[in-house]
């Protein structure tokens, strides 16, 4: 099955709490948290305070958090302690990528690792034997509702042609019409905001979604 992970970003804040639960119920895999910092991109959102009430109030979900941030690497025990499962950084930030997974890890956190679009692919491949998650930006991070750059897709083929066994997710513009050409590129997890928030049955869009064949 492929795994569907819902960005809360496109949820109502003022009804959160439902708008994750009717996911869960039907069938989301993971919970996307996107934490954006007014410096790595352009928006401000979310910090381990909501990291944490989600702990709290779904114990077993699956805590997909994606640090959009320029300095991450002062922010993952933060994130750590307050429950996520999964912490992404981006490769273009200074600090050095490497240490910062191994910090990740030790944290005992899952390390994924993303980029922008501009980035190419093959920034990635030193670091796919020590990350659980790739996340390929499939817009220009900063956002939700954008449209999907199609070429981006590619580096899904890309880091699956590595040998990359891990969680490969694309994330920014997938909707359920095109969902199809990222699964059958290489994706295995799709992050999907105002392609569930915005649909008029997003249960359907999510059964559907993750039932596609590669
Ligand atoms: C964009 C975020 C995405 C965003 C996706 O910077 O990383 O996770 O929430 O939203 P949609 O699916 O609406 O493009
Ligand atoms: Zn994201």
């Amino acid at each position: 099955m492929i795994e569907i992970a819902p960005s809360i970003l496109a949820a109502n804040v003022l009804n959160l709490g439902q708008d994750i639960q009717m996911v869960l119920d039907a069938g989301a895999a993971a919970l996307h948290v996107d934490i954006m910092d007014a410096h790595f991109v352009p928006n401000l959102t979310f910090g381990p305070h909501l990291v944490q009430a989600l702990r709290r109030a779904f114990p077993t979900a699956l805590l997909d958090v994606h640090l959009m941030m320029t300095n991450p690497e002062e922010y993952i025990e933060a994130f750590a302690q307050a429950g996520a499962d999964e912490l992404t950084i981006h490769v273009e930030i200074e600090a050095d990528v490497g240490r910062v997974l191994a910090d990740i890890r030790a944290l005992g956190v899952k390390p994924g690792l993303s980029l922008r679009p501009g980035t190419s692919a093959s920034a990635l491949d030193r670091y796919l034997g020590d990350i659980h998650q790739v996340l390929v930006m499939s817009v220009e991070p900063g956002f939700g509702g954008q449209k999907i750059q199609l070429e981006q897709l590619s580096k899904l083929s890309h880091v699956r042609n590595q040998g990359f066994e891990g969680v490969r997710s694309v994330d920014g513009g997938i909707v359920q019409e095109n969902a199809h050409l990222a699964v059958s590129a290489g994706a295995t997890r799709l992050v999907m905001g105002s392609g569930i928030y915005g649909s008029d049955n997003p249960a359907q869009v999510i059964d559907a979604c993750r039932k596609l064949l590669p």
